[in-house]
């Protein structure tokens, strides 16, 4: 199997006015593609900065990184760009819906700003998600009327929009009650399954750490396997 994603060597520092924060530290990862990754470890180690990286949308001080056998070019921004769109999805602790916009408004946004010509593919492809991770009744709610797992679906479903090869989530049960987040793990891990998707997940649920292939612990700057 190849490797989906390929970190070598990454460093990254926080420069301080005081200090300087060496939070990453010639970190390694290789990640097959089809893997369900967990990352955890305690809070201040480095896990969002880590996944900030993967996911394109903060810098690293020097090593490489390889994203479908793309090698990142920190310079080349189209470039960058259209990884982020096509490759990357992302669902956060915070769901960051669009307030004004319903549900399914919300799932098209991100494939619409890649292509405003196919209106009617695009909304029939975000309906499909949402029917599948169990919203199909709510496509005209908007984000005030749904609780924070549907929130948190919606969120995972407009992940999907644009068929990433890499889904990346930062504590996406940060936020939710201990059965919600169970469902929210369940969906997760029938996305990886039946979609062959790779998701790298940064938690603190035992639980759902238990459902990954992998287990992974930042410590003092690296990645250390557990599991
Ligand atoms: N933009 C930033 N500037 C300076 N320090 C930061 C910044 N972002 C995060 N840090 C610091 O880097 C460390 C790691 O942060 P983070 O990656 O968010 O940790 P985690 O997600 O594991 O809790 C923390 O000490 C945090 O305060
Ligand atoms: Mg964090």
């Amino acid at each position: 199997m190849s490797n989906i994603l390929e970190l070598k060597n990454i460093n990254k520092t926080y420069r301080g006015k005081t200090e300087d924060l060496h939070i990453l530290k010639d970190l390694n990862l290789e990640v097959e593609e089809g893997e369900f990754i967990s990352i955890l470890g305690k809070s201040g180690s480095g896990k969002s900065t880590l996944l900030g990286i993967i996911g394109l949308l903060d810098n690293f001080d020097s090593g490489e990184i390889y994203i479908n056998n793309n090698k990142i070019d920190k310079f080349e921004s189209n470039k960058l760009d259209r990884l982020k769109n096509k490759d990357l999805g992302f669902v956060f602790q915070f769901h960051y819906l669009l307030p004004e916009f319903t549900a399914l408004e919300n799932v098209m946004i991100p494939r619409l700003i890649e292509d405003f010509s196919n209106k009617k593919i695009i909304e029939e492809k975000a309906k499909t998600l949402l029917k599948k991770i169990g919203l199909g009744e709510r496509y005209n709610n908007k984000p005030s009327q749904l609780s924070g797992g549907e929130k948190q679906r919606v969120a995972i479903a407009r992940a999907l929009i644009n068929d990433p090869k890499i889904i990346l989530a930062d504590e996406p049960t940060g936020n939710l009650d201990e059965e919600t987040s169970e469902e929210i793990h369940r969906l997760l891990q029938k996305i990886n399954k039946e979609n062959n998707q790779t998701i790298i997940v940064v938690t603190h649920s035992k639980e759902l750490a238990n459902i990954t292939n992998k287990q992974y612990f930042v410590k003092h700057g690296k990645l250390v396997l557990e599991k």
